[in-house]
């Protein structure tokens, strides 16, 4: 599955593609790759079992603390009620999924890359708008030019992020990207200063091989976590409960991610990495693990907003010899992810089971650490929620209004007029 370092990959697509919307151009004009984030959520609970309706309700409690005290979020889950309430976004989508496919029986990807072909230009066009105004220091004219600059990348293909870094700033790096035949993208940009080895973050203590490969601790100015999963990139077909609900495939390559990023960076280093879940019950509980290791903490949106919602910036890291450090590193590598795992650890300190994993990685109530982290990210939280929530509005306005006009036309509306995506 993993194959050693060498040249990156070039062109080598693994078709591994749901119809994503950061895809490049396939006629017709791309169609939203995924029904609009939080949709998942919009789960009955009469398909659940009990811990499922536990868990979910878990993560409405926080959100609903969550609206409370943030204007945009709240904004944010009425405008997805509001698409999950609509008659028309929910025609909108079945008449995508009769053209495209859905999970599985995806119509658009499977076979010799047929379908939408990731492109590393969009990539590339965001982040030489972002980086630069994230980290001046790192990214910018001001740059410091005299020690020439290393980074990782973890789920780097289609390598814009790569061709950004070396191509325009000249750094040198490392870049690990799910395997083509295990349905990862496949590197479409190649460097001498870049080397690539396929990696497969969901498989638990990657992160110590990748440690290896990029020379060992504290030698990287910059981790990126770049990491999506696409449909088509489950091992298991997702249910929608499964897709918000089980969680043990996202956190490990959380955890994967972010104990590379811990450990391979130098301190003053940045970790950066992208947040794909429409809860945020997860990410709230990940920043306060690594909030006290970094200097700051922002949040910026992605150029999919309908896909991944955020990226997350920590800048100014303390070094791995410091104790905030260790405290994350701790969190990260000793909070058991599966409950099985919760028990042993109960069994070896000589307590009872103490609670559910997945409790330990969710925050469910709001607390004064918390609302010091919020104040801190809160004008960048509302630039992603505000960006999202216009974003869906736009989405479901368009589905109304090619709904309205499909109902007088032939087959009406239910029946798949023609609308305009
Ligand atoms: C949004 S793309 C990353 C784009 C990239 N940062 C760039 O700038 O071009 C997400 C990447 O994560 C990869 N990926 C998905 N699951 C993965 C896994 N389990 N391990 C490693 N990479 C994975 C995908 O194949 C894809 O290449």
């Amino acid at each position: 599955m993993s194959g050693g370092m060498g040249g990156s990959s070039n062109g080598n697509y693994g078709g591994g593609r749901s119809g994503n919307d950061e895809a490049a151009a396939l006629p017709p004009p791309p169609p939203p790759a995924v029904r609009p984030p939080g949709r998942e959520h919009d789960v009955s609970t009469d398909t659940l079992d009990g811990e499922a309706v536990r868990r979910k309700n878990v993560l409405e409690s926080w959100s609903t603390v969550l609206a409370k005290n943030d204007a945009s979020w709240d904004v944010l889950q009425a405008e997805k009620r509001a698409g999950w309430e609509s008659e028309a976004v929910d025609w909108r989508w079945r008449q995508r999924d009769a053209t495209f496919g859905h999970g599985g029986s995806s119509k658009v990807d499977r076979v010799n890359n047929r379908g939408m072909v990731p492109s590393t230009r969009k990539y590339v066009v965001f982040y030489r708008e972002w980086m630069p105004k994230l980290a001046p220091e790192l990214f910018g004219h001001a740059a410091d030019e005299s020690r020439p600059r290393v980074f990782a990348d973890v789920g780097s293909a289609p390598g814009g992020m790569c061709e950004y870094l070396v191509g325009d700033l000249g750094w040198s790096g490392f870049a690990f990207s799910l395997a083509p035949g295990d349905e990862g993208f496949g590197m479409q940009f190649a460097s001498p200063r870049l080397a690539y080895a396929d990696s497969d973050v969901s498989v638990a203590g990657e992160w110590r091989r990748l440690l290896d490969l990029v020379g060992g601790r504290a030698v990287c100015d910059f981790v990126n976590g770049g990491v999506v999963i696409d449909r088509g990139q489950q091992r298991v077909e997702p249910s929608e409960a499964s897709d918000t609900l089980a969680m043990e495939h996202h956190l490990e390559i959380y955890r994967n991610e972010l104990l590379l990023g811990l450990h391979a960076l130098r301190p003053g280093g940045a970790l950066y990495f992208a947040y794909q879940l429409g809860q945020t019950a997860l990410l709230m509980r990940l920043l306060l693990a690594l909030r006290p290791a970094f200097a700051s903490v922002r949040v910026t949106p992605t150029f999919a907003v309908g896909r991944t919602p955020m990226y997350v910036w920590l800048g100014g890291y303390a070094g791995l010899e410091t104790a905030a450090a260790a405290a994350a590193v701790r969190f990260l590598s000793e909070t058991p992810v599966a409950d099985a795992a919760v028990e042993e650890v109960g069994e070896k300190t000589g307590g009872g089971g103490g609670g559910c994993a997945w409790d330990a990685w969710h925050q469910s109530e709001w607390s004064a650490e918390v609302a010091s982290l919020h104040r801190e990210l809160r004008e960048s939280l509302a630039h992603v929620w505000t960006t999202q929530a216009d974003h869906l509005r736009k989405q479901r306005l368009e589905a109304e209004h090619a709904f309205e006009s499909g109902k007088g036309g032939k087959g009406g509306g239910k029946g798949g007029g023609k609308g305009r995506w």
